[in-house]
């Protein structure tokens, strides 16, 4: 995570959390639930403030106290993970009246608390807040309720019992043991179908954080995409991009979006790619731990990629005998891919 934290662009966004009017429906397509869902409805034009924000969602406004309780007073053991934004605690509530319930009893919750000294925090608290509040997908996080009190930013969500993609890919351990090949090929699929349901025509949005981190894993390895802090309503009408500062996470972003911040659909697509090298070599987007030449993942890999009787070069030796020579050409030809458009 280290990696991840120190490599995060850090610049000022104009930061417009504003939708504009959106019809939203989700097909309800899980891979492993036969489950069929579709929401509509629709929400007022932009730019909506604060206030609005907060009443039209329909998410459950925590007290301090009632997330207090649910974490054990933010109990360090219970420490899920930490990012940028805060730290991120396991927590139980009950699942009706969502009040706080004893350890072990009830529905299990991850809580992020922001940290008060992020400076980028309260605008990407609310752009959380703003999009999960209105847009459900199978692979998007779910999005219960938040916290706001005195100078307390918090949001509360579904917990994700297998935590994030990067710890199965990167952290050793007996716990994380390596992903199988189909398993890997099982979530890079479910994150794709977040991605494309966020850039549909009738939701529109550019996500501008896509990296192994924020995506999330349930039990049965469904991938739910998590953190809309930098996420951006997409151009409309005739513009084809959005103009924002630079924001995101180094190894992921999309160069043409680091040279112009011209920002658009096509940079979450960039940033898929990058995903899947990683998921196919085990190496992580940007190491500078490995030998000079192999810092960047693209950069190191892409003249293997093109190539059949190369390719076995970079894939993850903890995958060997899982795959066969035209999986792996299929997924790796479809990394180096451009979006089509
Ligand atoms: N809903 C959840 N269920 C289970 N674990 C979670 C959940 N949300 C976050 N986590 C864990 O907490 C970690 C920290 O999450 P967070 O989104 O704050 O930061 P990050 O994505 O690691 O980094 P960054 O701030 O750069 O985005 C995640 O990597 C994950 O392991
Ligand atoms: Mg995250």
């Amino acid at each position: 995570m280290g990696v991840c934290l120190s490599a995060r662009i850090k610049a000022e966004s104009p930061c417009n959390t504003g939708l504009s009017a959106k019809y939203v429906s989700t097909d309800g397509n899980d891979m492993s639930s036969t489950s069929s869902k579709v929401s509509s409805f629709s929400v007022p034009p932009t730019p909506r403030s604060e206030g609005e924000i907060l009443q039209s969602s329909n998410l459950k406004s925590f007290s301090l106290a009632d997330l207090k309780m649910a974490t054990r007073n933010f109990r360090p053991d219970s420490v899920l993970g930490e990012g940028g934004f805060g730290s991120v605690f396991k927590g139980w509530i009950d699942e009706h009246s969502f009040a706080a319930t004893k350890p072990g009893t009830g529905m299990v919750i991850a809580v992020k608390r922001l940290n008060q000294e992020s400076f980028q925090g309260h605008k990407e608290w609310l752009a959380e807040v703003n999009y999960l509040g209105q847009l459900y997908h199978p692979n998007l996080v779910k999005l219960i309720g938040y916290c706001l009190e005195d100078e307390h930013r918090l949001l509360v969500y579904e917990f994700m019992p297998r935590g994030s993609l990067e710890n199965h890919l990167f952290r050793r351990g007996s716990y994380f043991q390596p992903l199988s090949w189909n398993l890997r090929m099982k979530v890079a699929l479910g994150a794709a179908k977040g991605l494309a349901f966020l850039h549909s025509a009738e939701t529109k949005v550019i996500y501008r954080d896509f990296k192994t981190s924020n995506i999330l894993l349930d039990s049965n390895y469904n991938a739910k995409l998590s953190d809309f802090g930098l996420a951006k309503d997409g151009p409309t009408g005739d513009k084809s991009h959005v103009s924002t500062r630079v924001m995101g996470t180094y190894g992921y972003a999309a160069p043409e979006y680091l040279a112009t911040g011209h920002l658009t659909a096509k940079s979450d697509v960039y940033s898929f790619g990058v995903v899947l090298l990683e998921m196919l070599s085990g190496r992580r987007a940007v190491d500078k731990n490995r030998p000079s030449g192999e810092h960047n993942l693209v950069e190191w890999a892409k003249p293997y990629l093109a190539n059949k009787r190369k390719i076995f070069r970079i894939i993850d030796n903890r995958l060997e005998g899982q795959y066969t020579l035209e999986g792996a050409y299929k997924a790796a030809t479809l990394s180096l891919r451009l979006p089509i458009h």
